[in-house]
């Protein structure tokens, strides 16, 4: 029998590492998440290969003791917005730094990590986008010798607990009349979270990948105000988008970045302005359109159902919303 084989997942308590974690453990895999607050994430613990712990990842030294006795680790730790001055930095380039060494102290051959679509150091829109880049950049550099990296960079990810529609659902649901959208002609193409973290599974142990950065993509290429308009059929809302302009857009981001929540920042706003699409088309198959339609024959009524099921040829069931 093979030996069971340890990993350890950074940023497994996120909404793309908790379907990680599931996955990798279906897999056979020892999957360790250490996180600020095991008690919020305790659905991972259903599974028995998952070991969830209290850690401050952010400490080198803990970092090393958790790096021992694995023989892989994958980092998914992100932000989207900062809280203070200097987080993209401490989280996106100090936190890759201190990954790799320890991966280097530990012995541990394989480092994979999640970026984002459009990072780059030199010309990112964005803040969020040049310290994702400068960070790929640093594994790519460091990770050579004895450590084999491989880095993924999607585009917007949808997919059960998500961060961007069922945001949006939630702001619409509340909504009646014309919604004002700031950057509605941005260019996205939804990856679907299961295709993204079947992709990084598979590469764990596929030597073609070493040392390359992956874009990933979904099927389809929507506007921002496209995919609200998704939503708002899907769910039957009586509500129209207002897209903004310019100036209108950058004074939402500037409103609403000083309100608590931070729905919508400046650094957003500029992450907005590079279209976030894959050059040479999408790498996965799953639909947003087809995941939505399916949510909600789903939950809605049989002539629903039914027209959904006449319509799509489904390999994959949605989850149940969230
Ligand atoms: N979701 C998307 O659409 C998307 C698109 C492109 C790229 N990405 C990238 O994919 C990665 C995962 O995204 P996600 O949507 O899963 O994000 P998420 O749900 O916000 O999860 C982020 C993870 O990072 C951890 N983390 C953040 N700051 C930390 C800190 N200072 N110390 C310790 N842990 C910290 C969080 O831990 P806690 O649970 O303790 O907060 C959480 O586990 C990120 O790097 C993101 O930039 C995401």
């Amino acid at each position: 029998m093979n030996e069971p084989r340890n990993l350890l997942l950074l940023g497994g308590s996120g909404f793309i590492g908790t379907h990680l974690a599931f996955t990798l453990a279906n897999r056979g895999w020892q999957v360790s998440v250490p996180c600020r607050r095991p008690h919020r994430h305790r659905e991972l613990l259903v599974h028995p290969n998952i070991r969830l712990l209290e850690a401050n990842i952010t400490d080198p030294a803990e970092l090393k003791s958790l790096c021992q006795d694995q023989q892989a680790v994958i980092n998914l730790v992100g932000i989207l917005n900062e809280r203070r001055k200097g987080d993209f930095r401490r989280c996106h380039v100090d936190f890759i730094k201190a990954v790799v060494e320890a991966c280097s102290a530990c012995g541990i051959r394989r480092l994979l990590h999640v970026s984002a679509l459009g990072a780059d150091q030199a010309s990112g829109s964005s803040l969020y986008l040049r310290s994702k880049g400068e960070g790929e950049n640093l594994l790519h550099t460091f990770g050579q010798r004895g450590l084999k990296v491989t880095s993924f960079q999607p585009s917007v990810v949808f997919g059960k607990n998500d961060e961007f529609i069922n945001r949006f659902a939630g702001i619409l649901s509340w909504y009646i009349g014309f919604f004002p959208l700031a950057c509605a002609d941005s260019k996205l193409a939804p990856v679907y979270v299961g295709d993204l973290v079947a992709k990084i599974a598979d590469s764990i142990d596929d030597r073609g990948s070493y040392g390359r950065r992956f874009t990933v993509c979904g099927p389809e290429v929507f506007t921002l105000r496209q995919i609200l308009e998704l939503i708002i059929t899907t769910l039957r809302l009586p509500v129209r988008i207002m897209p903004l302009g310019k100036g209108m857009s950058r004074l939402q981001a500037v409103v609403l970045q000083n309100l608590p929540g931070k729905l919508f920042t400046m650094d957003n706003y500029r992450s907005l302005q590079t279209d976030n699409i894959c050059p040479d088309g999408g790498s996965c198959e799953t639909s947003l359109r087809q995941y939505l339609e399916g949510l909600a024959a789903m939950s809605g009524n049989k002539r629903d159902y039914d027209r959904f099921r006449k319509d799509y040829v489904q390999d994959k069931i949605p989850e149940a919303p969230s």
